[in-house]
Formats: structure tokens, C-alpha cells, sequence
């Protein structure tokens, strides 16, 4: 077992892993090739028990059009035709009168857990009381965040009784302006709850109270962003393939009333609209993690997993509309530390945290509307296949003539790597006879 290995100096850890897991030369060199020049330093800051950088691709879809402002959009993602298909639905969009968004609340939560032989009628009746106290005990704070437009909106007292009698959750709610909040919110509460010790103690000194835990909640269900879309059905003659934009169209809504009804396809719907998001997410610094327990869970919020999209056609007009919370920062934490976090606002604009949710949004909608209108037609293989082939090509070091005729012989053939191989090393067998 490594023991100490937290204290020991980057390239200790590098020889310490090597020798104790009997590693090949390359995994030094590997690591090493993936060092940053000049700002390691500032990498290694971000965790813990950092030995190199993991890299993924970091991509613009351009042609995006919300609320009438165009935007490129950053996305840090390594599925192929994410980015294709995100700007494909962009483009088309931009032209149909774009990705219309509105942010519908902003405000999230924190828990504040705790046990104790007051009653619930007790500690409701000493709530105005128990609210003044905790709000004074962070308010140097809050006055900050005050300032910025935001603070504490409101407490919520519940009784934990699933749990036992005696516990309770204070529900208290925050609005943080344009960070993500988390730290901010963490700490409040961590002071609410000394200060609900205290309160309570000088009450009845004799009555016990215990601190369960304080931490804000990742359900945000009440920060929320809208995104639609909507045009003459007729117009989707584009997307619509073999079939009439009517009947695309109905197809399409069968494909969103599956994802309603059916939770595993719902997942699966859902997912390709997290392609979209978290790809923005991770590219503007924000908690992808947080975002993907978030969505999840408010897509079950009905009591059975659904999709988070909905459609009507109604009068000729094909209207397709999202909602789902997002808890997101433009300000604070590894948004104004990455570089390349940074460089993905400057792209944008310098977003507020409810213009990058709605960015975040339409970049949702464009992946999910692009996947469905695969799915109702051609299958989404055709495109999948095609980026597929450049990726096998590329680690079959593949020339670009080579990449070219490739290209040509599979736009007619199923793709696999052994097909890609087969097909590469008869070719530069049959070359190289050429050359002699
Ligand atoms: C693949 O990353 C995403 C899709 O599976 C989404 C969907 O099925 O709607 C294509």
C-alpha cells in the first residue's frame, strides 16, 4: 500500500506509482508529453494529487441565434458528432427564427439537517425568531451578495419523520446573483447551524440539539430555464428525409411521446440533450456533475423519469419546447481560474449566469432536436458512422489521401474498424506494389 502519497513531490508520485505497479517507460512519457509549458503550475492547483493533464477536444458550434443575438458556441466534448449535430440544428434554426429562451427562476436551495426534542409545533412557532437570528449570524456575508442582487429568500421548516421524530430539514433558499453559489450557500448554512445551536440552547438548555448536516441541495428545481423553438411545418422539409415535413413531423411527436412515456427511452432522450449541455458546461468551468443530478432528478419529478422536452403541432406550426434546471456561474470558482474557461466567456460575450443557462439551454435543444430528427428518419448510424470512420482513420494514421478515397469507399458501406483496417492495409499493400 502507497502510503503518504499526498505529501510526496509530483515526479515522487510519478516514480512512486511506476515502481509500485511495475509500469512501462511510455507511462512516464505519456504524462510528461501531457504537461502544460507554462501553466502546470496553476493545473496542479485545481485537485489534488495531480500527475499530468487529461486533454479533451475543445470545439465551436457556430451559427447559433438566441433571443436575436448570435453566438459560437464552446463545447468540451469527445463523442463524435455532437458538435456536428449541434450546429446542423443551429444553422437551421438561425434561419427559422432561432432558439427563443427565457429563464423562469433563479433560485436554489440548501439543507440545513438537524436533530433535536423540540417539537416540530414548537420550532414552527419560534420561526420568525429562529429565521432573524440565522439571518443575522451570516449577515457579513450576505450584505456582499446583497449587493450583487442576491442573498436569502426564504426558510422552510420540515419535519424528517421517515427519518425519526426528532429530525428536521431547514429548507432555506438563495439567490447568487451570477456565481453558482456553492460555496457561498455552504457557508451560510454551516453558520446557520451554529447559530440554530445557540439559539436553541439559550432557550432550554436542558433539550438536546445536534447538527446533522448543512449543505446546499443540487436539486433546482425552481432555477429554471425555458427553451423553444417553432416554425411553419412545411419548413421542415431539411430535416425531413424520405418523408413529408407532415409526416416528419408526426414522427417526431411520437418520438417525444415515447420519451414521455417510456423511462428508458426517456434516458436515452434526455442524454442526447446533456450532450449539448454539459459539453457548455464543462467548456464555461461549471459543475457538470452537480448539472447532470440536478436534470435527472427534475425529470422525475412526476414520480416516473421522462423526457424534459415537449411538442404541439397545432395550426400548421411545429413548436418544440425545453425545460430543465440549470444552477450555473459566469463569476467564482474555476469559471474565473481556467483559462479556458475564461476564454469560453469571452467567446460568449461575458455572460450572466441566466444568459450562459440560456445558451446552455439551446445548445441542449439543438443536440436533442438534431438526434430526433435522425432517429425519425435515416437513423442516427449514418452520421455517427461517417465522423467514426475519421476517428479510425486517424488512429490507423491515415494520410489524407488515404482519408479521402476512404471516405468514398464507405459512404456506401458499413463501418467498423476491422472493416477501415481490411479495407487500409489492401490499399497500401496495392501501393506499394505500385512503387515497385
Ligand atoms: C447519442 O449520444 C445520443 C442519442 O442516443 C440521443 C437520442 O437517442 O435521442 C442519439
Amino acid at each position: 500500500m502507497i502510503k503518504g502519497f499526498s505529501k510526496f513531490s509530483q515526479e515522487q508520485k510519478v516514480d512512486t506509482l511506476a515502481a509500485q505497479f511495475n509500469l512501462p517507460v511510455s507511462f512516464k512519457e505519456t504524462l510528461r508529453s501531457h504537461h502544460h509549458r507554462e501553466l502546470q503550475g496553476l493545473y496542479n492547483q485545481f485537485a489534488e494529487n495531480t500527475i499530468s493533464n487529461f486533454y479533451l477536444p475543445y470545439n465551436v458550434a457556430p451559427g447559433f441565434v438566441i433571443n436575436k443575438k448570435e453566438y459560437a458556441i464552446p463545447m468540451v466534448v469527445e463523442e463524435s458528432s455532437v458538435v456536428a449535430a449541434a450546429s446542423k440544428a443551429a444553422k437551421f434554426w438561425s434561419a427559422h427564427g432561432g432558439f427563443s429562451t427565457k429563464v423562469l427562476s433563479v433560485t436554489k436551495s440548501g439543507q440545513l439537517f438537524f436533530t433535536t426534542e423540540w417539537s416540530f409545533e414548537e420550532l414552527s412557532a419560534l420561526m420568525p425568531d429562529i429565521t432573524s437570528a440565522l439571518r443575522c449570524s451570516v449577515g457579513e456575508i450576505t450584505h456582499n451578495m446583497e449587493k450583487r442582487g442576491g442573498g436569502i429568500t426564504g426558510f422552510k421548516l420540515t419535519s424528517e419523520s421517515l427519518v425519526d421524530e426528532q429530525t428536521y430539514c431547514l429548507m432555506v433558499s438563495f439567490e447568487t446573483a451570477d456565481s453558482m453559489g456553492a460555496n457561498f450557500i455552504n457557508t451560510c448554512l454551516e453558520k446557520m447551524g451554529d447559530a440554530l445551536v445557540t439559539f436553541l440552547i439559550q432557550k432550554n438548555d436542558n433539550r438536546h440539539i445536534e447538527i446533522n448536516m448543512a449543505i446546499l441541495s443540487n436539486y433546482t428545481p425552481e432555477c429554471l430555464v425555458q427553451c423553444a423553438l417553432s416554425c411553419p411545418i412545411e419548413d421542415l422539409q431539411a430535416y425531413s428525409g424520405v418523408y413529408s415535413p407532415q409526416d416528419f413531423a408526426l414522427r417526431f411527436k411520437k418520438a417525444v411521446s415515447l420519451a414521455k412515456h417510456n423511462p428508458s427511452r426517456a434516458v436515452t432522450h434526455n442524454k442526447g440533450i446533456m450532450n449539448g449541455i454539459d459539453a457548455v458546461v464543462l467548456a464555461t468551468g461549471n459543475d457538470f456533475r452537480a448539472i447532470e443530478a440536478g436534470v435527472h432528478a427534475y425529470a422525475s419529478r412526476a414520480g416516473a423519469y421522462a423526457s424534459l422536452t415537449d411538442i404541439v403541432l397545432e395550426n400548421d406550426t411545429f413548436t418544440y419546447t425545453l425545460k430543465l434546471p440549470l444552477a450555473l456561474g459566469t463569476v467564482g470558482g474555476l469559471t474565473s481560474l481556467h483559462p479556458m474557461a475564461k476564454l469560453s466567456l469571452l467567446l460568449l460575450d461575458e455572460p450572466s449566469a441566466s444568459e450562459l443557462m440560456q445558451i446552455v439551454a439551446a445548445a441542449g435543444m439543438a443536440n436533442n432536436f438534431s438526434a430526433v430528427a435522425a432517429l425519425v428518419t435515416s437513423g442516427i448510424q449514418k452520421g455517427h458512422m461517417k465522423m467514426h470512420l475519421s476517428n479510425i482513420l486517424a488512429a490507423l494514421n491515415a494520410d489524407p489521401m488515404e482519408c479521402q478515397k476512404a471516405k468514398k469507399y464507405f459512404s456506401e458501406r458499413d463501418v467498423s474498424h476491422s472493416a477501415v483496417k481490411l479495407y487500409l492495409d489492401a490499399e497500401r499493400l496495392k501501393n506499394k506494389r505500385h512503387e515497385y
